[in-house]
């Protein structure tokens, strides 16, 4: 289904006529021809294919780097698409200089995405500038000739030389540190035009695509999975919806909207109120780029046994706020019926995650058990939300992912554990339980006996890393 699409490619006002899932990376090498932007895995790992997606919001410009594999065209509606076409000018930037001194490209396959996500870096006013920020800028770039090494000491010339200019001035936002980046040629001037033009377009709304074959939110798991079908197909891009993103806290109650980011809702001060090691879990989560895209909305309906939110969110106690004909609330735990089968009618849009806020002394930990430490998908994963009174259980939530058909939330783990005191002796029952409770099968990620271990050792590790006086390592293992 075609539709008129408004949005500004680097320093052009373009109007297409194209369905609405077409694919960025397609529209940009195959009509527009502008093959800087390299087609590699498709699947979002690579990050060749990387641009810059600026947004209007509150008045104020923002940009991210994300994958043009995973973005529908039509969800540009309003914004401005940067390419690697759109950062050069006459001379190199101070971001191609860096790579160019230190020899950071050899065959250049990668070099315009890392171009791109270093940009991308510099333009954010609330991430640090220092060498762990440069490694979390290039998370979701491969290269696979030249290595990291000379990569890094580029990102050190970067550090030194806007470390503590643009985005360490205070006070700072992305208005000042774009004229900043604009004066020392990171972005080219005509940057300076863009937010009145896209104010211009804005204003023109595009028709939503009525009784939609499909919901594209962050794309990030329904391209991958359906990325041949969806330029054919009636795709209603739910981020064109800003009424459903976003995080508000009334009446003790967290309102969180479907198609809020992973990245945002681990960079949020509520959040972090609750959750304060949020944005150290939100680590283990794939790449900077693809937590700019992914959703809570898109990780719990697409019901993966493995998605490490809705392990987060069922501990939360959440529920749902599914829009069909009719508004109806659905308790997260109840949600999944069996392997990919949900108590939601495929016209039903999930709108809101409410949680309630949690009360005073109660601690929340994730586990995440997967080949890799950092960007890859759990073999096992687990949250826990727990109250203790004097060394007793108060309350409990416990979820472990990876180990049934559905995201489980252990049911008889929790209720054995309410009102026992925490102890070794304790824990080691709780893990008979858990064990009774799951049924994990062999598959890539893991045998199922390897897995059965790793829900005995996650269960030791929420305890052991929550209440270390009390539980250790060593006592436990004296039990058995
Ligand atoms: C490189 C890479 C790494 C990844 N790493 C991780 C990881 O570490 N951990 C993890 O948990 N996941 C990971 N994922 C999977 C994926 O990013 C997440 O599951 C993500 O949360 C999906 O959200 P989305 O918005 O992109 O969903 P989409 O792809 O847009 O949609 C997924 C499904 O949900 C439906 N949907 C989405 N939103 C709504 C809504 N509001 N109402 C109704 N239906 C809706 C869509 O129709 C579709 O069926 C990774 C993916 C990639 C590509
Ligand atoms: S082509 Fe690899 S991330 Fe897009
Ligand atoms: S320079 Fe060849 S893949 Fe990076």
């Amino acid at each position: 289904m075609l539709s008129q699409i408004h949005f500004i490619l680097n320093d052009e006002n373009i109007r297409a006529d194209e369905p609405v899932g077409l694919l960025v990376l397609d529209f940009l090498r195959r009509r527009q021809k502008f093959t800087g932007t390299k087609e590699g895995c498709k699947e979002g790992d690579c990050g060749a294919c990387m641009v810059l997606v600026g947004e209007l919001s509150d008045g104020h410009l923002n940009y991210k780097p994300i994958t043009s594999c995973l973005i529908p065209l039509g969800e540009l509606h309003g914004k401005h698409l940067v390419t690697i076409e759109g950062l050069n000018t006459d001379q190199l930037s101070p971001v191609q200089k860096a790579i160019v001194d230190e020899g950071g490209s050899q065959c250049g396959f990668c070099t315009p995405g890392i171009v791109v996500s270093l940009t991308g870096y510099l333009m954010q006013s609330d991430y640090s500038l220092d060498d762990d920020g440069i490694k979390y800028a290039l998370g979701g770039n491969l290269c696979r000739c030249t290595g990291y090494s000379s990569l890094k000491r580029a990102g050190k010339h970067l550090v030194k030389q806007f470390g503590n200019g643009a985005n360490n001035s205070e006070p700072t936002n992305n208005d000042t540190i774009f004229d900043e980046l604009i004066r020392q040629n990171v972005l080219p001037q005509y940057f300076k035009t863009v937010p009145e033009r896209l104010r211009n377009i804005s204003s023109l709304k595009t028709p939503a695509v009525e009784k939609p074959d499909y919901f594209v939110a962050g794309g990030t798991d329904m391209y991958v999975q359906k990325g041949e079908l969806l330029p054919d197909s009636k795709v209603r891009a739910l981020n064109l919806h800003p009424e459903i993103k976003g995080i508000k806290v009334e009446n003790n109650e967290v309102r969180v909207g479907a198609i809020t980011t992973f990245e945002e809702f681990a960079n949020h001060p509520e959040i972090n109120k609750i959750i304060p090691e949020m944005q150290t879990y939100n680590l283990f989560n794939a790449s900077w780029q693809i937590r700019n895209r992914a959703t809570l909305g898109g990780n719990i309906i697409n019901a993966s046994p493995i998605g490490d939110m809705t392990a987060l969110l069922l501990v939360l106690n959440s529920t749902l706020v599914l829009q069909g004909e009719k508004s109806r609330r659905v308790p997260l735990k109840s949600f999944f019926k069996e392997y990919k089968i949900l108590d939601k009618e495929p016209s039903e849009i999930l709108t809101e995650i409410v949680f309630p806020v949690s009360a005073s002394n109660t601690e929340i930990h994730f586990e995440k058990i997967s080949k890799r430490k950092t960007l890859d998908i759990a073999a096992v994963n687990s949250a826990i939300k727990i109250k203790i009174t004097k060394q007793v259980i108060e309350q409990i939530e416990l979820s472990m992912g990876g180990v049934a058909p559905i995201p489980l939330y252990m049911q008889a783990t929790c209720d054995y554990l309410q009102g026992l005191p925490v102890n070794p002796e304790t824990i080691q029952a709780a893990i008979n339980i858990a064990l009774s409770e799951i049924s994990p099968i062999s598959d890539i990620r893991g045998s199922a006996d390897y897995k059965r271990l790793l829900v005995r050792q996650i269960l030791i590790a929420h305890f052991t890393k929550l209440y270390p006086k009390i539980v250790n390592v060593k006592s436990f293992y004296e039990v058995n």
